[in-house]
């Protein structure tokens, strides 16, 4: 939606001086959607913000509606207010929150006050034929009235944050049915206790680390031996995946292109790698890395690579939970000798699961996946020391990549691990995962309490290590930043790109002031199903978040 720049400051400039009143009731429109109802209020009516965000807020209720079957129907007011001076972070902008009828926040991760501070104001501005329907909740609608240089920006995107507050406030009340009464984010990382045989999968977490423990490892070895038993684990997986695949939500929020850092040109005229394009957590989803890969005008539409001096970043997961990883590994096969004729270069990096897989733990492996290889023993050929995807896994993929100034791993690198250097880190691991016994022989050595590192090296099994931590992700700023800037000065870089934690509705997010990107962005279709990557314009000294437009 195009709005005139020129216009707008001059309503910005006028619509300031009366907005401590909002609307008397003959002028607040009460708009009815099927299962939406509400009221919405704007103390600029006349203005063309108020008209914008009206326009936004219809389009996201309609678009709402076509995906939400909410019976019965749901009642809220829509305020728009100056969010912006009461928010907790001042860096951070918000566009919009959700707050029950008593103005508590419903999501703890807003950066707004709670209870909302201006709660009275504007309840007394409303006269008792337009006070708040009290029913089910109020979403509240920044209109930047202390921030106009950031509506000047023209970097809004109302709309799809009007759906996502929607959605938070109607998953708080319990309003929402299956497969929307739950986050779509990471849930946490699940307690550190284990023993035995991994859980049935599907939980959404983290498998346990492997217990190095003899009986353990001999266990695994002959579960995994047991097809049925392994098609078992993929059935649960499959159900998950089924379950988040219902979720339509991606179908209707696609976020406007952002730019997330703007540096000085002059700096990098020099740079050889004109583009970089950053791509986060795929899990079996080979369309979809196919789209974003044509989206970055990376491949062509016969999937051939095209792009000259570009560097491609996948950070890792690229394989459980979906069907199609024979198809991925062996397109990103084939395509790793076609890269440098562009001048180009490819580092694909090892996440979590790549080294699940690797260790014998299976429980994200799907049915279809397993059917590709024909049998789970098969497919562990494929990935063994001397197989195929194994010698792709074992010896091209790394830890940790440093590309000029920024750093990638799949879940991030803590100053403890940054100190280790990042090349001795991909040595040892690389030494570690193409000089891996056999199973069976592992089983064996396990009797004589011999574990091999495979399976007590911290990088791979630390919860805290750089393929598992999700402190990057959950932990609080406070907690996070200063430990990240250690690392940031140990490798040289200016800021750290992560994937491992799925950002809720597909939206990349930055932390500690952009140092931080995430960009897992939930794209499987097993996972939630959206469409996004990160580039970095070297020539430009530009970093952007790149959606489907
Ligand atoms: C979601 O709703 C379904 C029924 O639609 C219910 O079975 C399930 O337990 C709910 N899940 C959560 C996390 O509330
Ligand atoms: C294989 O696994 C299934 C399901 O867990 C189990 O019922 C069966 O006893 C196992 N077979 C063997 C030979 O262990
Ligand atoms: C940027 O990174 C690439 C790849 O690591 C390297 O070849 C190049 O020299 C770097 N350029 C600058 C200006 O640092
Ligand atoms: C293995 O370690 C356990 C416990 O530390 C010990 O009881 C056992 O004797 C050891 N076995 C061998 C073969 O060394
Ligand atoms: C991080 O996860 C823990 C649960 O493991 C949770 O209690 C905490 O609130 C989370 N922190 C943030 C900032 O989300």
């Amino acid at each position: 939606m195009k709005f005139p720049k020129i216009l707008l400051l001059s309503t910005l400039a006028l619509g300031y001086a009366n907005s401590k009143s909002i609307k008397n009731p003959s002028s607040s429109s009460t708009t009815y959607y099927d299962s939406f109802n509400y009221n919405f209020h704007c103390s600029k009516k006349e203005t063309s913000l108020c008209s914008l965000i009206e326009e936004e807020l219809t389009d996201a209720v309609l678009s709402l509606s076509t995906i939400l079957d909410i019976s019965p129907s749901v009642q809220f007011d829509v305020v728009v207010d100056d969010i912006s001076k009461y928010r907790s972070n001042t860096k951070k902008e918000t566009f919009a929150t959700t707050v029950n009828n008593n103005f508590v926040l419903l999501d703890s991760r807003s950066i707004v006050k709670s209870p909302y501070p201006n709660s009275e104001n504007l309840i007394k501005s409303f006269d008792s034929d337009n006070k708040f329907s009290k029913d089910d909740f109020i979403l509240l609608i920044n209109n930047f009235n202390s921030d106009s240089d950031f509506l000047k920006s023209s970097n809004y995107d109302f709309r799809n944050n009007i759906i996502k507050e929607i959605v938070k406030g109607l998953q708080a009340l319990n309003k929402l049915k299956s497969p929307y009464n739950s986050s779509t984010s990471t849930p946490p990382p699940p307690p550190g206790g284990q023993g035995g045989n991994p859980p049935p999968g599907g939980n959404g977490g983290n498998p346990p680390p492997p217990s190095s423990s003899s009986m353990d490892i001999c266990d695994t070895v002959q579960r995994n031996k047991n097809n049925t038993a392994v098609l078992e684990d993929a059935r649960s997986n499959d159900e998950t995946c089924e379950n988040k695949r219902a979720n339509k939500l991606s179908s209707i929020i696609n976020w406007k292109n952002k730019l997330i850092k703007k540096g000085d040109p002059s700096e990098t005229s020099n740079y050889k790698y004109k583009r970089l394009v950053a791509i986060g957590d795929i899990h079996g989803d080979y369309n979809k890395l196919i789209s974003v890969m044509r989206h970055a005008k990376l491949i062509d539409s016969k999937d051939k690579w095209i792009a000259k001096n570009t560097i491609l970043v996948q950070t890792g997961d690229l394989i459980d939970r979906g069907n199609d990883i024979k198809e991925i590994l062996e397109f990103l096969r084939h395509l790793q000798s076609q890269v440098s004729k562009y001048d180009s270069v490819m580092y694909l990096l090892l996440g979590n699961h790549e080294i699940n897989n690797l260790q014998g733990q299976y429980q994200f492996t799907s049915e279809g996946d397993i059917t590709t290889f024909n049998s789970m023993k098969n497919r562990e050929k494929f990935f063994s020391v001397n197989g195929k995807y194994g010698r792709m896994l074992r010896g091209e993929m790394d830890v940790m990549v440093a590309v000029n100034d920024s750093l990638f791993a799949h879940a991030g690198v803590s100053s403890t691990y940054a100190e280790q250097g990042i090349d001795a880190i991909n040595e040892r691991i690389r030494d570690i995962l193409i000089n891996v016994p056999s199973f069976d022989e592992m089983c064996t050595l396990s009797k004589n309490n011999i574990t091999n590192p495979i399976y007590t090296e911290p990088v791979l099994n630390d919860q805290n290590g750089p393929l598992t931590t999700r402190s990057f992700a959950n932990d609080s700023e406070d907690k996070i930043c200063s430990d990240l800037e250690k690392t940031l000065a140990i490798t040289k870089t200016k800021r750290m790109v992560i994937g491992h934690n799925v950002q809720e509705y597909g939206e990349i997010q930055t932390r500690c002031d952009d140092k931080l990107i995430l960009i897992d962005l939930g794209m499987s279709s097993c996972y939630g199903n959206y469409f996004g990557y990160l580039e970095i314009l070297n020539d430009k000294n530009e970093v952007w978040a790149i959606y489907n437009h």
